[in-house]
């Protein structure tokens, strides 16, 4: 996961910070002040561990909200049920997230109010880790960290470095200011849990087939310190992936530098240029599925071996050389697999740009979207989407990319499942 600033991205958000009896207790002190500067509801809950390193009092005073560290309070569950409580944050977080917190979240075991509300909650948990470096490195930690990031938690650290107990190595918790740029990327994407799968209308539609998906941007370097690059966040791409492996698919992520926590369930393989991202294509294949969510850059400069220096003989000209076309190499290729959808970001008469493009590129379907100035696609959480295939043109309202992906997934596993044209 790459970082990028969203200042403004915490403002109003509830964070339920989890607290755990580490050392490190005290950069969680930190972590809610620098949350409460950019605007930040934090409520803390703190482990019995926990309140032997700071008092509840240190969090109060900083959070300036009540503590809760009891399940059995008769007043708290009054207040604010525990339920409640889990349930009306944007997030929660754990730091520092001990040895012991991580193998009794693993396990669903819920002892103490801490580890009934990760049981009980409908949003992801990020977790910052904190341990002895033996601890962090001792197999049954890496089991319940594998578990965790299975079931769609995400991790900030650990840092590598020197520890409270002397030793040196990987270990030590994530600083605040990286743990507030993990919250904000997390908040970007979205930490709503999808329903569980008895609960999902898709589930298992794509059981059995391989979709392989690319999102993001590419960076064509121009020289080792520089690099052409565009505006996709790879948002639109990731959610696809995530609910292609929710209704059951083996899916492939090939993805360019976003800022984005890779999607449960997805084999994720991270890419720079798009040179990198065909050769990724290519090995990823066969497939059933193909869709071309990345905004691949048309063309690339040959890079310098050396930085380009800034000097008296004014700017130095580009010459651009064209990338290959990974959509239709792999509509056209041998290797085709059943559906290859493409997407079409277009400023200007987007439905006849999409309409050429189908053809153009051999693929049954394009996703188009406008990214005029105002359009708010590019980094945005929202995406009016137009479904462009040789059968015609389906306007979808504007949506949350979640709700885009699901649409379409869903509309896939239903052509892929009676082979008929969309
Ligand atoms: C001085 C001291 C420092 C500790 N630091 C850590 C730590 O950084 N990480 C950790 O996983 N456990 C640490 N422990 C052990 C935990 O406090 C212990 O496992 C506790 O049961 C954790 O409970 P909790 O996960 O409910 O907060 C430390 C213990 C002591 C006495």
């Amino acid at each position: 996961m790459a970082g990028v600033g969203h200042a403004r991205s915490l403002e109003a958000k509830r964070i339920l910070l989890i607290v755990g009896g580490g050392i490190a207790v005290y950069k969680s002190l930190e972590l809610v002040r620098r949350l409460r500067e950019r605007g930040t509801v934090v409520r803390v809950v703190m482990t019995a561990a926990a309140k032997e390193f700071v008092t509840p009092l240190a969090f109060v005073s900083l959070a300036n909200e009540k503590v809760y560290d009891d399940l059995f309070s008769a007043t708290d569950e009054q207040e604010m049920g525990h339920i409640e409580l889990s349930r009306e944050a944007d997030l929660i977080v754990v730091a520092p997230a001990t040895a012991h917190l991580l193998a009794r979240a693993a396990r669903g075991l819920c002892d103490d109010l801490a580890t009934t509300l990760l049981l009980a909650t409908d949003k992801r948990v990020l977790y910052a880790p904190a341990m002895n470096v033996r601890m962090w490195l001792h197999p049954a930690t890496q089991r319940n960290v594998a578990t965790l990031h299975g079931d769609g938690a995400w991790f900030v650290g650990p840092n590598i470095g020197d520890m409270a107990c002397g030793e040196y190595g990987p270990g030590r918790m994530s600083e605040p200011l990286e743990i507030a740029e993990a919250i904000e990327t997390a908040l970007m994407q979205g930490a709503r849990l999808p329903p569980p799968d008895g609960l999902m209308p898709q589930g298992g539609a794509l059981k059995g087939r391989h979709v392989v998906v690319t999102s993001g941007p590419t960076h064509e370097p121009i020289d080792p310190v520089r690099y052409i690059a565009n505006r996709s966040s790879g948002r639109q791409g990731h959610a696809i992936a995530a609910a292609a492996a929710r209704a059951g698919a083996r899916v492939t992520l090939i993805s360019g530098p976003v800022a984005l926590f890779d999607p449960p369930g997805c084999e994720v393989v991270h890419i720079e240029s798009a040179r990198d991202m065909m050769t990724a294509v290519e090995a990823a294949l066969p497939a059933d599925i193909f869709i071309a969510a990345a905004a691949v850059a048309d063309w690339r400069a040959a890079p310098a071996a050396e930085k380009i220096k800034k000097d008296q003989s004014g700017a130095p000209a580009l010459s651009l050389i064209e990338n290959p076309d990974i959509l239709a190499s792999v509509s056209r290729g041998s290797k085709r697999p059943r559906l290859v959808v493409g997407f079409a970001a277009e400023t200007t008469d987007l439905i006849r740009h999409a309409q050429e493009k189908l053809v153009r590129k051999g693929c049954d379907l394009i996703v188009a979207n406008d990214v005029s100035e105002g359009a708010g696609v590019f980094g945005g959480a929202t995406n009016e989407a137009h479904l462009v295939s040789p059968a015609g043109v389906e306007d979808w309202p504007r949506l949350r990319k979640e709700d885009v992906a699901a649409r379409l997934i869903a509309r896939l596993a239903e052509m892929i499942g009676d082979e008929r044209a969309p």
